[in-house]
């Protein structure tokens, strides 16, 4: 898990905030996406290049150099606008899993947002921050008893089950839950399958019904999930007419069931409005408000995905000269490909790649002397036979440890040059291992490019700070004037006194 090792306050002190035009970026951000999207760039650029310059590759210790992470928290607010926008009817319940920050859960619950958790761990951490036990989903259908018995003496009663076993399981440690069938889905177009794992077949669902009608157990609603990283906005509406059906049956044994957990599976790129745009109608028209059916979700890399970028640093290279093309057309030698090794990897945050089959994309954060943040230079180029072939590896000793096959950048990096990925904030960190011995604990430096959200986690920013130090310069020069002004009233007074009275 990812630890923030310094404050909000301490690390965002360093994200400069004393060129005017920083300033000016807040004031138009509101209504300029454009602007505001350069203003989080230049907030993250400044943050990774703070960091970066402070470390001397030539006397640091061992960990200095370490990969770390720069999260801005304005991103998870303008999702969570972007959310508001596109699905008023559903209330989100984070999924903690997909990133246990403790500032995104802090902003998130300040939001007003639940949370789904799937361990006890999870619901600790959650309830640890003050948030109230009915704002906890337990959506494990497969839940181990001591975390059972954990959630029912803590008050955290809402809990998902898919099969009879559960309901027994159930009946017996915690009577009182409130339970949420969870049916299977078509998630044939996600990243990450699970219906392979869980979810109650339609067919099953009566039978289910029935059983947990017997046993006097409280079903309070329906649940689904159609898949991790789902591009199919069909298994939406398709999810919710059956549940809908399931609803029906419900109703059969007396449960009128009063919450649809739409799950999650949502994107943060531009698929989302498309998908929000479906299951919206498919929730008007199956569940249209007037009927007073809760709708909650439990989105998790929607929210976090675009708010992290990870930093890495290039610990070894390895010049490749292939001996067949040692001179190219012309006798002009052809030039070396390398393999670069950096210090995080599969089995690091770039867990995402094994777990979560992504394709991170690497960007030159600095090479040499030279910072290409958000620059032309930073990036890869498309153009075949330009520029220098790389193959990115993680730090392991184990061969499948590569983040990336092929690049071609125009620099040519060495030891000690930074990379940087973006839309890192989701499985990644959460599933990283210690194997190896490297750490699993990286540095998080905070940022935050929506006032809104500042506000929310209570973040006295450096702006905030110039102006109320600008504010104290001004009123006590003001008070030095009056006071100086003041007192030549005085003294004038005095001398006028004086001479009133020597001509007395
Ligand atoms: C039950 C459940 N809810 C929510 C999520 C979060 O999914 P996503 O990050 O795709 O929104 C998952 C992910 O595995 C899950 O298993």
């Amino acid at each position: 898990m990812v630890i923030a090792t310094a404050s909000l306050v301490e690390t965002q002190a360093p994200v400069t905030f004393h060129h005017k035009s920083d300033l000016g970026f807040f004031k138009k951000s509101h209504n300029n996406g454009v602007t505001q999207f350069n203003n989080a760039k230049q907030l993250i650029g400044n943050a990774f290049r703070e960091r970066v310059e402070k470390i001397d590759q030539e006397i640091c210790n061992p960990g200095d150099e370490d990969t770390f992470f720069v999260a801005d928290m304005g991103e998870v607010y303008r999702q969570q606008v972007r959310w508001k926008m596109n699905l008023p009817r559903v209330k989100p319940f984070y999924a903690v899993k997909c990133n246990p920050d403790p500032t995104v859960l802090r902003l998130l619950a300040e939001m007003g947002n639940g949370f789904d958790c799937a361990s006890k761990a999870e619901i600790e951490q959650v309830l640890n921050m003050g948030v109230d036990p009915s704002r906890i989903i337990y959506a494990q259908p497969c839940k181990t008893n001591s975390y059972v018995r954990y959630v029912a003496s803590k008050g955290v009663r809402q809990m998902t089950f898919d099969n009879a076993d559960e309901l027994r399981k159930i009946a017996k440690l915690y009577p009182e839950a409130e339970l949420f069938l969870r049916i299977l889905t078509d998630d044939s177009s996600s990243l990450c399958r699970l219906s392979l794992k869980f979810g109650a077949a339609l067919d099953t669902t009566d039978n289910l019904l029935a059983l947990a009608r017997e046993l006097n157990l409280d079903v309070v609603g329906v649940s689904f999930h159609v898949g991790s990283g789902a591009s199919d906005p069909n298994a939406f509406l398709k999810a919710v007419q059956d549940a809908y059906t399931v609803f029906n049956q419900a109703a059969s044994y007396g449960y009128i069931l009063k919450t649809l957990d739409v799950g999650g599976g949502f994107c943060s790129d531009e698929t989302f409005e498309p998908m929000a745009g479906v299951l919206g109608r498919a929730l008007d028209e199956y569940f249209p408000p007037h009927l007073g059916v809760n709708i909650i979700a439990e989105p998790g890399r929607y929210f976090v995905s675009s708010a992290f970028s990870l930093a890495c640093n290039i610990i070894a290279r390895r010049t490749l000269e292939d001996p067949k093309a040692a001179s190219g057309p012309e006798g002009v030698a052809a030039p070396p490909s390398y393999m670069v090794y950096v210090n995080d990897g599969l089995y690091g945050n770039f867990s995402s790649i094994m777990f979560d089959h992504q394709n991170p994309i690497a960007k030159i954060l600095q090479s040499g002397e030279r910072f290409h943040y958000n620059t032309e230079a930073a990036n890869g180029t498309a153009e075949q036979g330009r520029g220098t072939e790389y193959s990115i590896w993680g730090p392991t000793c184990d061969g499948i440890d590569r983040i990336t096959e092929s690049i071609r950048f125009h620099q040519t990096l060495d030891v000690g040059d930074w990379l940087y990925f973006e839309d890192m904030g989701a499985y990644t960190s959460c599933s990283a291992t210690r194997f190896n011995g490297f750490t699993d604990n990286h540095d998080v430096i905070y940022v935050c490019s929506e006032p809104g959200a500042r506000a929310m986690l209570g973040i006295k920013w450096p702006s905030d700070i110039m102006m109320t130090m600008m504010a104290i310069m001004v009123i006590t020069v003001i008070m030095v004037i009056v006071t100086i002004v003041l007192g030549c009233d005085d003294a004038e007074g005095a001398w006028r006194k004086r001479g009133a009275d020597e001509s007395l």
